[in-house]
């Protein structure tokens, strides 16, 4: 054998307890901590199951002393010795191994470790972009190796869930045709047929449902999809989905799959017991209630309707009125964590702003009576107002006035969710939430046109299915949203499988009788042959796990995420190629200035 020969362990360094006094044991892994304190040397020795202390004692060999003497923080080292329980006053709680410590007899290093870029703490704090170009050793810390373990065993329940029923776990291409699909597609040339492509699938929609046409009638898939978007905290270029389709099922059998999967994982993964159904909203409410489609009902503050603006002496109100729009309201509650000063009121607004609003109107009430800001419109019906929002002393009315109702509503869901953080009112624990009844098309003020707001394959409501196309804005869809905590987790639709009216929604969306059979035609295609009642839904994936890990971006539960800025600092990528790989794409590059 040419292999060198290296102590290899026969325990982790997370698994010794006092039981195992006495033990001789074998450790490798990494030194966290190297303490020399005179003759006894104490060396914390790190892998992904724990941390173990190893004491170099005043009586070691000369050759231990000179080994323990040689290695450094991340040595990749051996260590043989015998178990001992620590003394009492030395044991520490805060370790699972914490009772016990390994009197070494032999080290052997393994490996040495250069210059490290940061430590290795329970949380790396370097910069992001730091960590994410030496990820691998971002990932030793303890905090990134428990969110991995952590998103392997949610992956895993969810396998076990699947497997015990009659799905089917069925692998779809990942290169495809460019089908449009909401985000822009990544295109791969192709050598074989210079000036082709195929693209990245942005999710296994359309062969999904071409597996309903094969009669696969339940299928599921841990999919990795690919979208040319701009990042964001909850957003990457590649990400993964539990995507599922089924056969013969209507909205309410999705929706009972769904909260059966998460009840089961949940109680495996976290051992929480989730309500058994979860409350369902529709999104007209859930725009009204809490101005958002993704409402996080961890906290109160719901919004209203301001009856006192019709006629009312401030211009702003009356109108957005008269402009068809709305006024609506929040009760900000009094509180020990902010004062409504005006710089805070200020910040309340801006936050309003950025979803539209113009400015945010507030009255403070006092005694029974409300003062500062718009108050003065209002002085004669201060009682009615009191009694109406029920608000208390010291509690301001927040409202915004917009002639566009869902601006209105974004505008005020904005203001809720910064009292909501600013107030400390958000509870721990999960709260699930149905959204339903979309409308099934949004206007596209840009390009002009009606387009789908989830995917063109979704079923129009059977109540709207005359009136497709004279109006179009108030079609309601067969869509369902799953809400959690204030993040979208899931989407998914019952889909057409009506070769008739899939063409007539194709055609509300801008694509003729010709583009769509250019682009969908395959679809189409199977459509003629006998194409069963489906639906489905696909849950994130890297969103449910940076929600149970309680991180704030989705770059925390990915092995190796993109930055912010699209790329990987770690092997810089995207990157320029040789020119012979261009040449056999018969590819040109035409973009001499560069993009900031
Ligand atoms: P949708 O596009 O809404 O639906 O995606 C479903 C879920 O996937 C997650 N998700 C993302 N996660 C990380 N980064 C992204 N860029 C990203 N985009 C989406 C979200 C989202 O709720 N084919 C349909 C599903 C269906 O109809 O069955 C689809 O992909 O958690």
């Amino acid at each position: 054998m040419s292999e060198e020969a290296f102590l290899q362990r026969t325990t982790t360094c997370g698994a010794l307890r006092a039981c195992d006094e006495g033990k001789s044991v074998v450790l490798n892994g990494w030194v966290h901590r190297d303490r020399n304190h005179g003759a006894l040397h104490f060396i914390n020795l790190r892998d992904r199951y724990g941390i173990t202390q190893v004491v170099v004692d005043d009586d070691a060999s000369a050759e231990l002393q000179e080994a323990a003497g040689r290695i450094k923080l991340e040595y990749c080292i051996a260590v043989k010795g015998i178990v001992r329980r620590r003394p009492d006053s030395m044991i520490n709680p805060d370790m699972a191994t914490g009772e016990v410590e390994v009197k070494a007899e032999h080290i052997e290093i393994l490996s040495q470790c250069a210059v490290l870029p940061f430590m290795i703490e329970d949380e790396n704090n370097a910069k992001e972009d730091l960590r994410l170009k030496y990820r691998y050793l971002d990932l030793r810390s303890k905090g990134m190796t428990d969110r991995i373990v952590m998103r392997h065993k949610i992956i895993k329940a969810i396998r076990e869930y699947f497997y015990k029923t009659d799905f089917l776990e069925i692998e779809t291409p990942t290169l495809i045709r460019s089908t449009p699909e909401g985000a822009r597609d990544f295109l791969v040339p192709s050598r074989i047929y210079p000036g082709k492509f195929f693209a990245l699938p942005q999710s296994p929609q359309l062969y999904k449902q071409l597996l309903m046409v094969s009669g696969m009638d339940k299928y599921f898939q841990i999919a990795r999809c690919y979208r040319d978007e701009d990042p964001r905290g909850d957003r990457q270029l590649e990400f993964t989905q539990l995507d599922i389709e089924m056969s013969y099922v209507k909205r309410d059998d999705v929706l009972a799959l769904i909260e059966d999967l998460f009840n089961d994982v949940f109680k495996k993964v976290l051992d929480v017991d989730l309500p058994k159904t979860f409350m369902r909203l529709s999104y007209n409410d859930a725009m009204n209630r809490y101005g958002s489609d993704k409402p996080d009902l961890r906290f109160g503050l719901e919004i209203k309707d301001f009856p006192f603006a019709e006629g009312c002496a401030f211009n702003a109100f009356t109108e957005a009125l008269e402009k068809g729009g709305c006024v609506k309201y929040i009760v900000a509650p009094k509180s020990e964590k902010k004062e409504y000063t005006r710089k805070y009121i200020t910040e309340l607004e801006d936050a309003a702003k950025v979803y539209g609003a113009k400015g945010l109107a507030w009255m403070k009430v006092q005694e029974g009576a409300v003062s500062g800001g718009v108050s003065k419109f209002f002085a004669d019906k201060a009682a009615d107002i009191i009694k109406e929002t029920g608000a208390q002393d010291g509690d301001v009315i927040l409202i915004i006035a917009h002639e566009n109702w869902k601006k209105c509503c974004n505008s005020m869901g904005a203001v809720r969710n910064k009292l909501g953080a600013d107030l400390c009112l958000i509870g721990d624990g999960y709260a699930f939430c149905w959204i339903i009844d979309f409308p099934l098309f949004e206007y596209n003020e840009e390009e002009g046109h009606w387009e789908a707001a989830h995917h063109m394959f979704s079923m129009p409501q059977a109540e709207y299915i005359d009136t497709l196309e004279s109006n179009p804005g108030d079609v309601k869809g067969d869509l369902y949203d799953l809400v959690l905590n204030g993040y979208e987790l899931a989407s998914g639709s019952i889909r057409i499988h009506d070769i008739e009216l899939q063409k007539r929604i194709f055609r509300i969306c801008n694509f003729s009788d010709e583009k769509a059979q250019e682009r969908f035609g395959f679809l189409l295609d199977a459509f003629r042959f006998s194409p069963p009642p489906h639906g489905g839904i696909a849950p994130g994936i890297d969103r449910l796990c940076m929600i149970i890990s309680k991180v704030n971006t989705i770059r925390e539960v990915i092995a190796f995420p993109k930055n912010t800025a699209a790329m990987s600092p770690m092997d810089d990528c995207p990157a320029e190629v040789e020119d012979i790989q261009l040449r056999e794409l018969c590819l040109k590059i035409d973009t001499p200035e560069q993009k900031d």
